[in-house]
């Protein structure tokens, strides 16, 4: 397979690239990424294309960010697949460092974001968003990019890492990605190839809950117990998911909402292993024509 960009995997390689593009007065978009890309990174790409002249993508497996040895190990990696799919994109270069020269011998500084990150996957995943804050702001002060596109699918990681940003003045603006779903509405995620072919069918139940608190929502029901309670029926006829949690928050301050007419913005968000798959997703009850 022919490859059109570097593949750098050390960290002054890296510098030097992404530097030497800005000194051509060229901006940088970084598309952060474990790896085993489908088309949820791809959208990603394209949006980062679309605000900057270039965009670098790293593929780092951080084992810092999983509290479960089990799940660090089984997370899929096939690097021809992802260069496969690269090579279809405007990609400038693709960053792959090791763990080894990110977290060398010694390495003592970590990153902990504050109230955001305690709940929902901060209480279910000890260490998660540590891990996560950790290795973007890495990522940052490595590639110095202008611009970092992040998915709305780990909605609590896109504003543990907004409020990084703002609290550390990192000179970079952060860009939403939607989430993009398959045709029967499973959020696509690099983890959905771990799903036998029955659990795939049982993990579309987790958008058909969300959608019902988004449909209920519009329809007048504003009482997140109710909500909550029509989401989890979807969920309970499927008896090999289990449950993490389905809340409903202020998308602002991810704080867990009565009323969903409270604030201006009220996301759902579920987590859940599906036949010891964890998967997780999320919507926005605000639909289209009906933001405040
Ligand atoms: O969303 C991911 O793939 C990862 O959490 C990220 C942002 C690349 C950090 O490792």
């Amino acid at each position: 397979m022919r490859e059109l960009f570097p593949i750098v995997s050390h960290l002054a390689e890296m510098r030097r690239l992404s530097r030497e593009v800005r000194t051509h007065g060229k901006t940088i978009a970084l598309v952060p990424t474990m790896g085993y890309l489908h088309a949820g990174h791809v959208s990603l790409i394209q949006l980062a294309n679309q605000h900057s002249d270039s965009v670098v993508v790293s593929i780092f497996v951080n084992p810092s960010q999983f509290n479960n040895r089990d799940d660090f190990e089984k997370y899929p990696i096939d690097r021809e697949h992802d260069c496969a799919i690269l090579a279809r994109e405007h990609v400038h270069s693709v960053f792959t460092p090791s763990a080894d020269e990110i977290y060398p011998a010694g390495f003592e500084t970590w990153i902990e974001v504050g109230a955001l990150a305690a709940r929902l996957e901060g209480a279910h995943r000890p260490g998660h968003f540590r891990g996560v804050a950790t290795i973007v702001a890495k990522l940052l002060f490595l590639v110095e990019p202008d611009f970092a596109v992040f998915g709305e699918k780990d909605f609590q990681q896109l504003r543990v890492i907004e409020q990084m940003v703002t609290d550390f003045n990192i000179p970079v603006k952060i860009i939403r990605a939607p989430i993009i779903r398959e045709q029967d509405g499973l959020a696509m995620s690099s983890r959905n190839v771990r799903l036998q072919p029955e659990a795939r069918k049982s993990a579309t139940k987790l958008s058909e809950a969300l959608q019902v608190i988004v449909d209920s929502f519009s329809k007048g029901d504003n009482l997140c117990w109710s909500l909550k309670e029509k989401a989890a029926k979807v969920i309970n006829q499927e008896p090999d998911i289990s449950l993490d949690y389905i809340e409903i928050v202020d998308e602002q301050s991810l704080t867990p909402l009565h009323n969903a007419t409270e604030v201006s913005h009220p996301r759902a968000l579920i987590a859940a292993h599906v036949a010891g798959v964890r998967l997780i997703d999320n919507m926005s009850l605000i639909t289209e024509g009906k933001a405040a």
